[in-house]
């Protein structure tokens, strides 16, 4: 139920991962997580918002509500739209944009259920319309039910600021967060990702061990609202004190360290860099070395995590065979005790591991293909 002056808080993440984030969200104390498809929806008022936007990893963007009504044609839209307090919550000197999409709804024509809201909110506030605008209205029209949204976030919150350097087919931060929850981490164990790419599994298992707020270095859409209220936003992004880096001897820092590998030398590069930007180098190993050199680090087992390369066509995969197979023996002969979650787009792939996979939890959608996360218990 919605209390007082709180609205629905929507975490927008990759379809398959909805119940990851509900736990997620659940854990962090946002009130009333459901998970619904595409994302997981929670109650609160704007410093929930904010705090959302800082905190949770698993989330692409975070979608305020602001209304709701039936609209079952354009001239009731516009009536409607103009009702709205949009000073409320938009500033007038602000720049916006409005998106619409319409479902199963007599009103079936986007372009002009978006023109609609624009000029009601050009007509009332006098705000600038801009195609490039940073702050983003979102309207849904499903079965003749609107939904008017602001997206909160902006940019994509899996760029979480602090990280640049991007290799080929990287892993969104969010989704690599997700899948790291999913393999059972909880910080307190060392992460091996053995096909690093731009170190973000590595990165994000240093982060969570250390307690760093995924959002700590970025901007967001929402300190363009008129709700904003930068003293409030300071304390919440200050609480806690853990803006900054880690060192090894930190008291607060993790004693257990994340590392990767790839054979790529530019990876491994980058992925340092990314680790200095994210304040984690110190807590964190990169070296260049191909499957067949990895050996487990010193100390207790824990978590290996890696997406091999893809197979796409059919020639592709044959070729992956021999990766896939050399990947799996290395780890079954040198990782007694470790656990293996493996991202890929190919079951056949994953069996060529020859590792004890246990059944998958079903697929996620990342940037169009099909990915499975197969995890196996701790390695005889
Ligand atoms: C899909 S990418 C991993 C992307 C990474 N998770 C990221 O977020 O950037 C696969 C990586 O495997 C590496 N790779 C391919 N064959 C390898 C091998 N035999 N040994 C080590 N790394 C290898 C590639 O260089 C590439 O960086």
């Amino acid at each position: 139920m919605i209390e007082g002056d709180d609205f629905e808080i929507f975490l927008v993440t990759a379809p398959g991962l909805e119940s990851a984030l509900c736990a997620e969200a659940r854990a962090a104390g946002f009130r009333a997580p459901t998970s619904v498809k595409g994302g997981v929806t929670v109650t609160g008022g704007w410093p929930d918002v904010w705090r959302a936007n800082l905190e949770i990893r698993g989330a692409s963007h975070v979608f305020a509500r602001i209304a709701a009504f039936r609209a079952l044609h354009l001239a009731q839209l516009d009536k409607r739209a103009r009702k709205l307090a949009w000073g409320e919550f938009l500033r007038k000197d602000v720049p916006f944009r409005v998106e619409a999409s319409c479902k199963h709804s007599r009103i079936y024509h986007q372009g002009a259920a978006a023109q609609r809201i624009e000029n009601a909110i050009k007509d009332q506030l006098g705000a600038p319309l801009s195609p490039d605008a940073e702050l983003c209205i979102k309207v849904r029209i499903e079965d003749d039910l609107c939904t008017i949204s602001v997206d909160t976030s902006g940019e994509s919150l899996h760029k979480r600021g602090h990280k640049e350097a991007v290799a080929k087919a990287p892993m969104r931060e969010n989704l690599a967060a997700l899948f790291l929850r999913q393999c059972g981490y909880d910080g307190t164990e060392p992460v091996v990702d053995p096909m690093c790419g731009s170190g973000t599994f590595v990165i994000e298992a240093a982060e969570i061990a250390a307690g760093l707020k995924p959002g700590r270095t970025r901007h967001f859409a929402f300190e363009q609202l008129a709700t904003f209220d930068a003293a409030a936003w300071q304390r919440l992004q200050g609480a806690g004190g853990n803006k900054g880096k880690v060192s090894g001897s930190d008291s607060r820092a993790p004693t257990v360290r994340f590392y990767g590998s790839d054979r790529d030398a530019g990876a491994i590069q980058m992925s340092r860099d990314n680790a200095e930007r994210a304040g984690v180098a110190a807590l964190t190993a990169f070296r260049q070395h191909a499957i067949s050199d990895l050996v487990a680090p010193e100390g207790p087992p824990g978590l290996v995590i890696v997406n091999p390369p893809y197979g796409g066509r059919v020639g592709d995969r044959k070729a992956l065979y021999p990766l896939y197979n050399a990947l799996g023996q290395t780890l079954r002969s040198r990782f007694t005790g470790w656990r293996v979650g493996l991202v890929t787009n190919d079951a056949s792939l994953a069996a060529a591991t020859g590792l004890p996979f246990a059944p998958p939890a079903g697929s996620v959608s990342h940037g169009g293909i099909s990915v499975t996360l197969f995890l196996t218990g701790p390695l005889p």
